[in-house]
């Protein structure tokens, strides 16, 4: 994808792979987005797909599969014990990642309730790069705390550091100090650190985390669920490795950890998840919950069609051309929205293309979710469905008061292979046009809050009759054009 060049000169990302099935999509007019995004307490998780035009809510097992994918399901072995289909994927796990032992999940989330559960005991720090939303709840609820030691970089929203999710050393050898090491279970961290804006850490960001851990005797834990878009920007920014095959960089990454866990969601392009052990002791604790809360070890709550479709897919994220795809449509829909003005995060991550919404509407206080209100007003604006990543997704703190989160962002994902380049220049030109009129958005104040995970299902309201006037301001300008 990278390396055709346009006799015209222009950037454009060229696909490698052809559609063969489509599904049609439905663009409703502006005045039924209003209603729709009303009727979801302006929560853009509660829209129904029927009104959405443009689904960039996750790229969450909704990354297209391959016609290889979808053949292997046809295939598969169905039993409930001994599947052949398990052994496969067993076999390909061994094969990419080098680790014997693997635990079947239903999905990511699953994984970090086994490995805190496992080894997270009340009072334990758990150093790692960033927090993802449900690792951070499920580390907590074990009575652990989470210390986010990303290099100050990571929170620069406009940066040109090609590695924003790199560990700070001295943060964490500070970290080990104050708090001694038996009091750290491992240190995890997370490929494309997600909340941060899909950014990578560097192999070398990872030997060195090795070396710490190795020194005090500190397991090292990997989530892999965006392991696809980091093994893309090491291949393509980090100088040591340009020469070596992703399959040897993937290799590389895996010999330094100790476990590695991943969402199928993500990773893979289908659905599922599982962890890889190199202890024995730790693999025969887990092994227990798998069959307690997921199910037996050779499914592990998943479909055998997924886990087929699972084995292929991390064969096919062996290969550069299927895995740069994600990142260069990010990395062009980064630069159509930045020519109109829109504050993104740079450089462009993986998983999807991320707005600032601190800046987009800077007049909007963290205590009303600039981000909140913003994905609302997207879904207005053009029918795409984003996701807040802000302080709407933290979760409140124990007196009560808002917890602001260290960045306000709309994640408008791209889910792998799904969508096309006139969609992805529509998307971008429906948000310039909102930049153009930001100063219509206001903020939202929750109606139903609830007390975990609030942004999956809590229901808000604008803070005024804004919505309305953003919709008339549309009339204005595109008549009755969708
Ligand atoms: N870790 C990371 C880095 C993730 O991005 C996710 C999910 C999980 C763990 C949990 O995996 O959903 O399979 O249980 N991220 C989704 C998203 C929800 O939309 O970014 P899961």
């Amino acid at each position: 994808m990278s390396n055709i060049k346009f006799f015209s000169g222009e950037q454009i990302p060229l696909e490698m792979h052809k559609v063969r099935i489509v599904q049609k999509l439905n663009l409703q007019p502006v005045e039924k987005r209003l209603k729709a995004i009303t009727e979801a307490g302006n929560n853009t998780f509660l829209l129904k797909n029927r009104d959405v035009f443009m689904d960039m809510l996750t790229d969450s097992g909704v990354n297209a599969m391959s016609d290889r994918q979808l053949g292997a399901m046809m295939v598969a072995d169905d039993s409930y014990a001994g599947s052949e289909t398990f052994f496969r994927l067993k076999e390909k796990i061994t094969d990419i990642f080098g680790f014997e032992h693997f635990l079947p999940a239903h999905q990511g989330r699953a994984c970090e309730n086994i490995i805190a559960q496992t080894l997270v005991k009340p009072g334990n720090i758990i150093p790692m790069n960033y927090h993802f939303t449900t690792t951070r709840a499920h580390f907590v609820l074990n009575g652990g705390t989470v210390e986010e030691l990303i290099i100050d970089e990571g929170l620069e929203v406009i940066s040109n550091h090609p590695f924003k999710g790199n560990i700070c050393a001295d943060k964490l050898r500070h970290c080990i100090d104050k708090h001694g090491a038996e009091n750290i279970p491992f240190v995890r961290m997370e490929a494309g650190t997600n909340l941060i804006g899909g950014q990578p850490f560097s192999l070398e960001n990872l030997e060195e985390v090795q070396e710490l851990c190795k020194e005090n005797k500190i397991l090292l834990v990997l989530d892999a669920s965006l392991l696809a878009d980091n093994l893309h920007f090491i291949k393509v920014r980090e100088e040591q490795c340009r020469e070596l095959s992703i399959r040897e960089i993937t290799k590389r990454i895996s010999d330094l950890c100790d476990i590695i866990y991943f969402s199928g969601r993500k990773l893979g392009c289908a659905r599922g998840g599982g962890i890889c052990i190199r202890d024995e002791k730790i693999f025969a604790q887990m092994k227990e919950f798998v069959t307690l809360y997921e199910g037996f070890l050779t499914y592990g709550g998943m479909s055998v069609r997924e886990i087929e479709a699972m084995t292929i897919g991390l064969e096919e994220t062996m290969d550069e051309e299927v895995i740069n795809q994600g990142p260069e449509f990010i990395a062009f829909m980064a630069e159509e929205l930045q020519r109109g003005g829109v504050p993104v995060i740079t450089p462009p991550g993986g998983l999807g293309c991320h707005i600032n919404a601190m800046k987009f509407v800077s007049h909007i206080p963290q205590e009303q979710y600039p981000a909140g209100a913003l994905a609302a007003a997207i879904y207005i604006a053009g029918g795409i469905r984003g996701m807040e990543r802000g302080t709407l997704s933290e979760e409140r703190n124990s007196d009560g008061s808002e917890h602001p989160a260290d960045m306000e962002l709309v994640r408008l994902a791209l889910p792998r292979r799904v969508f096309t380049l006139s969609q992805v220049k529509y998307a971008a030109d429906r948000i310039i046009w909102l930049y153009k009129n930001r100063h219509l958005i206001e903020g939202l104040t929750f109606v139903e809050e609830p007390r975990i995970l609030r942004f999956f299902t809590g229901k808000l309201k604008p803070v005024s009759n804004w919505q309305e006037k953003l919709v008339s301001a549309f009339r204005d300008d595109f008549g009755d054009s969708l």
